[in-house]
């Protein structure tokens, strides 16, 4: 079974857009094969709550269950609406928002000691050589899962997002996505136990659309795709899921 994971960013802004998106998408996902998540930004959960029995995520979340924290939205509150998942790491929260894998590290114990599933975006800035996989992923791995106990390893997925194939149009290459998730495994079973890096969920994110969807899910060793602007937009998204089946 594939992953599809649509990230809607900021790009939907209003009710009545959330709705048509919701709408189109669950009919595809309902007659496919995949797991698909959507994950619309907080105001538009209840729009997409009301009708949907598939996997719902968010985008972030706070650490803490509640108090003087203006402006957060915690784990607490997600609670009745049936949440499943959490994007954690995302580089776009680490470059615009500033958050460290300290931070990130903090939201990723708590969503799983909550009961929520994790999705932790890892990835270099640069382009690299082909096949040559940044040592930055495995240190971002490393950091954001400290302490994390071996018994909810299970509950993460992990997302391979280098930085310059997102929103770039310019994807990364299936066989560079299938060694970053070799990597990703092999940094998780050291870490752990070898079963459990072999046994874990990676993704691949940056730049994926109808035309190269296939290429990825297709490959040896990658479980699904994060997608963000592509999965904005009804058609596109569609057309994916249908594609993967
Ligand atoms: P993109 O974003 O598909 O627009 O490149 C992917 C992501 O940031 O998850």
């Amino acid at each position: 079974m594939k992953y599809l994971i649509a990230n809607w960013k900021a790009y939907i802004t209003s009710h009545k857009d959330a709705k048509a998106l919701f709408k189109a998408t669950q009919a595809s996902a309902e007659a496919s094969m995949s797991e698909v998540i959507i994950c619309p930004p907080f105001p538009f959960i209840p729009d997409v709550k009301q009708n949907w029995d598939m996997a719902l995520g968010v985008q972030d979340v706070f650490w803490e269950e509640k108090g003087a924290y203006t402006g957060e939205v915690t784990l607490e509150m997600l609670k009745n609406l049936n949440v499943e998942y959490v994007i954690l790491g995302h580089s776009e929260r680490r470059n615009y928002l500033g958050e460290t894998d300290e931070v990130v590290n903090k939201k990723v114990k708590a969503a799983l000691k909550a009961g929520f599933k994790v999705i932790l975006c890892v990835g270099e800035k640069e382009r690299k050589e082909e096949n040559v996989i940044p040592t930055i992923v495995a240190e971002q791995i490393r950091a954001d899962l400290d302490g994390v106990p071996k018994t909810k390893i299970p509950n993460i997925l992990v997302a391979y997002e280098p930085i310059w194939a997102i929103g770039t149009g310019l994807s990364d290459t299936p066989e560079n996505a299938h060694q970053a998730a070799l990597y990703i495994r092999k940094t998780i079973g050291d870490m752990y136990h070898t079963k459990l890096g072999v046994g874990i969920k990676v993704l691949y994110g940056g730049s994926v659309n109808s035309k190269n969807v296939l290429d990825f899910v297709n490959y040896h060793g990658i479980d699904g795709v994060l997608v963000g602007s592509a999965s904005a937009k009804k058609d596109e998204f569609t057309k994916m899921i249908k594609m993967v089946g």
